[in-house]
This record gives C-alpha cells, structure tokens and sequence, in this order.
C-alpha cells in the first residue's frame, strides 16, 4: 500500500471493524481519527462533544487531517462519521465509502452485543429520528466525496475486505503511473 485508504460512511456503518479485519489479514496498521483525537485531548469522543461543542470536536477533526497530510502513508485509516468535511480530504489518500441504508446500520448498532455502550458513546445518534435526518443530509454527500461506493449490506466482511485489496492494488498503479 502505497497511498492511504480512507474509510468513510455513517455512523455504525462498520468502518471500525472493517479496517479491522483489513489491517489482520493484510499485515497493515490501521489508525482511526476518533481514537487519534481521543488520544490527543485525553477525553472520550462524547464528553469532547458535551464540554467543547461540536464545532472544537470540527476543529480537531481537520487538524487531524493535516497530520494525516503531511505524516502518513500506507496506512488504513478509518474516519468518524462526519470526517469527510475535512477541506483536504482527497489529499489523504483513496477515499472508500461503506454504504448502507438506515434502517441496516441502525438494525446493526441495535442488535449488537454492547449495543447500549455503542449508542451511548456516539452523541448524534441518541435519538433515532435526528439521526435518520442527518444521515439523509450526508447521503448524497458521502457519494460525491468517495473514489470507490461498496454497498456492505450484500456484503459479507470478507468480500468487503477482498474489494478494498483491489482497491488498494489499483491505487499502487495509479501511484506508479503517476511516477
Ligand atoms: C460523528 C461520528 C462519530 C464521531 C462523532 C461524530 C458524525 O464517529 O466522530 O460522534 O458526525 O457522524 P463514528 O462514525 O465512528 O460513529
């Protein structure tokens, strides 16, 4: 892997484990942004929401970005739901969407084992009806942002992972052309 995959999608989508179970069989690291600002301003996701507001949570996710910019390659990265605003987004490598209808990533996050702990520690999906107009705001948005769409409702982990290995083959060509 040469350039980074960048992993956006809704919340709940599966972008997490995804990069995963990318990053296990293919012998890559994979680095997500909410862990990367967690880890930067020692606070839970949620409570950087409750104490700052959303617009320092913002902030933080396009200085993420410019780091991502400057300092990584070859590398997995998956985002938080609403990191495909960053300015520079396509600079940070192949931009992969996980699509989904509603209605599945909501069946996913509620029937999942921690499924109180998995609600509980994203602030924009409290209330199903907001969540369910923003995802319809971001729907059309996700698409023009991403180089490649894989619908993961007909997918199974594996076809998921095999597709962003070509993905990720193709990507090395492009970078080798580009040479
Ligand atoms: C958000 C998604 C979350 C997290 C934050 C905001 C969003 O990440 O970054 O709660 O705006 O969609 P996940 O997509 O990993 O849940």
């Amino acid at each position: 892997m040469t350039r980074n995959i960048i992993l956006i999608g809704f919340m709940g989508v599966g972008k997490g484990t995804i990069a995963r179970a990318y990053a296990r069989t293919h012998g890559v690291f994979n680095i997500d942004t909410d862990d990367i600002i967690e880890s930067k301003e020692n606070k839970e996701v949620k409570k950087i929401f409750d104490k700052m507001g959303e617009a320092y949570f913002r902030a933080l996710e396009q200085e993420t970005a410019n780091w991502i910019e400057s300092s990584v390659t070859n590398t997995l990265i998956s985002c938080g739901g609403g990191f495909y605003k960053v300015n520079n987004l396509k600079s940070l490598g192949r931009v992969v969407l996980l699509d989904a209808s509603f209605e599945w990533i909501h069946k996913r996050l509620k029937n999942a084992k921690n499924a109180k702990a998995k609600l509980a520690k994203r602030p924009l999906f409290n209330k199903e009806k907001e969540a369910k107009k923003l995802y319809n705001e971001r729907a059309k948005l996700y698409r023009e942002v991403a180089d490649v769409i894989l619908d993961v409702e007909s997918l199974s982990i594996k076809e998921i992972v095999e597709m962003i290995a070509k993905e990720t083959i193709k990507n090395e060509e492009r970078v080798k052309n580009e040479i």
